[in-house]
């Protein structure tokens, strides 16, 4: 059975991954002694040949491929994709022809790998990853973990049957200053968080073009339900992510809505999706996504008693409330009208005030950090930080929000499963 309460276990087992990382706040969790033996065997271990096959190598694939390949050691040495077409661009980010399989059964047949990479498309995921952990390989997978919650369940029970290392594509959860703002944020810095409000917002079709229209599914499948869950999948999980993260459990329930505002095409995932997810004790998260006004782009504000926290793809930023406080109004205002809690003359202005960016010592790429923590994990039995039971809790947050926006009421998240 999966709980929250394991899951919470699984969030709580972050540990060391590797070089700068360590350096981290983050990773204070961890004690002086543990964090000294991961740095020895991360030096006996980092220069050994580390060989990875991926299953998908396309736009999602290529950009890790080109991550690992920073990681010393590593080599991808096997690629399936039942598109050929992008073979070309994953030999140009590796500079060498790489062995190819048209079907992922002979790449995960191989006695070569030390780890299976999984990009595939959302609908796809289990049907890479399961057969991957049971035939004895450590696995990178992409976000969203699975399609379904009973696939996410699997995964996780499959990654400690076979002993495997898994690691999920939530690559925030190693952003440098964004570990460091929450790390202050859980030790209370802008006080109780309460809410967390988070957008991203792009100007973007998001369609890629189509050489010839049998491909359309396979090129396009963001768009349709076959392999996608839409917006809420492919941007809110890294959010729901995080939020599961601060608030250190998953939802309890979910609402959402969305619509094709824009781009009607003939697309079945809709262009703009909002959800609100609620935690224990009343806490809320909500997510608002749209496809034609990228004006407040991708960010979260984490809302608390004493403060708030502003997190992007680059920076963190915190703003206190302190500052905020406006004196009581008085009885009655200079024409005479009585003032209450719910009228003030100076009116509620939204703090403009500059705000105090967070300071690391490191800004690496978050995927950069999240697949060299993985090669590290895999080398020394190190559980990762996003391990399986992060991608559930993301998981279930996606798949329960999807559910509330197809049935148009709030569903509850199962706490067990
Ligand atoms: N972590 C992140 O920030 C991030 C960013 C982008 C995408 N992603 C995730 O990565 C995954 C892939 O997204 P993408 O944009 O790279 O999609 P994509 O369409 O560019 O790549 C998917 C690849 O899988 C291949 N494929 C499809 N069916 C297959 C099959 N049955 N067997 C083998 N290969 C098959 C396709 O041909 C393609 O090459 C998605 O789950 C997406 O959500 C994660």
């Amino acid at each position: 059975m999966i709980d929250r309460r394991l899951f919470v276990r699984g969030l709580s087992a972050a540990v060391a991954t590797a070089s700068t990382l360590v350096t981290e706040s983050a990773l204070a969790q961890q004690s002086k002694a543990d964090a000294e033996a991961a740095k020895q065997i991360a030096r006996t271990t980092e220069n050994s040949p580390f060989r990875i096959g991926i299953i998908g190598p396309g736009s999602r694939g290529n950009e890790l491929v080109r991550s690992f390949l920073r990681v010393p050691g590593v080599k991808i040495v096997a690629a399936a994709d039942v598109y050929p077409a992008r073979f070309a661009q994953l030999n140009e980010a590796c500079g060498y022809e790489v062995p190819t399989h048209a079907d992922y059964r002979a790449l995960l047949d191989r006695k070569d790998l030390d780890a299976v990479v999984v990009a595939t498309p959302l609908g796809l995921h289990a049907q890479h990853v399961l057969p991957a952990l049971e035939s004895g390989h450590h696995v990178y997978g992409e976000k969203t973990m699975a399609y379904t919650i009973d696939d996410a369940a699997k995964i996780v029970k499959a990654t400690t049957a076979h002993k495997r290392i898994f690691q999920v594509g939530h690559q925030y959860r190693y952003s440098p200053w964004i570990r460091a703002a929450v790390a202050r944020v859980q030790q209370g810095e802008i006080g109780d968080v309460t809410h967390i409000l988070a957008y991203w917002n792009r100007n973007n079709n998001w369609r890629r073009s189509v050489p010839d229209p049998s491909l359309e599914r396979l090129i396009n499948w963001r768009l349709y339900n076959q392999w996608s869950l839409g917006l809420l999948a492919e941007l809110g999980s890294h959010h729901m992510d995080i939020a599961n993260w601060v608030f250190g459990s998953t939802p309890t329930a979910a609402l959402a809505s969305g619509s094709i505002c824009y781009y009607h095409d003939g697309r079945e995932t809709d262009d703009n999706v909002q959800a609100i997810l609620s935690y224990s004790g009343g806490r809320r998260f909500i997510f608002t996504s749209m496809t034609d006004n990228a004006k407040m782009g991708d960010q979260l504000w984490l809302y608390g008693t004493k403060g708030s926290l502003n997190l992007t793809l680059q920076d963190a930023t915190f703003f206190y409330e302190p500052q905020r406080i406006t004196k009581t109004p008085p009885a009655k205002d200079a024409k005479g009208v009585t003032t209450s809690a719910s009228y003030n003359p100076a009116g509620e202005m939204p703090y403009r005030g500059p705000g105090k960016p967070v300071q690391v010592t490191t800004a690496e790429d978050p995927t950069t950090a999240a697949t060299r923590a993985f090669v590290y994990c895999v080398r020394t039995g190190t559980r990762p930080i996003a391990d399986e039971h992060v991608g559930f809790g993301s998981a279930l947050a996606v798949v329960q929000s999807n559910q509330a926006r197809l049935k148009k009421q709030e569903v509850e998240v199962p706490a067990a499963i």
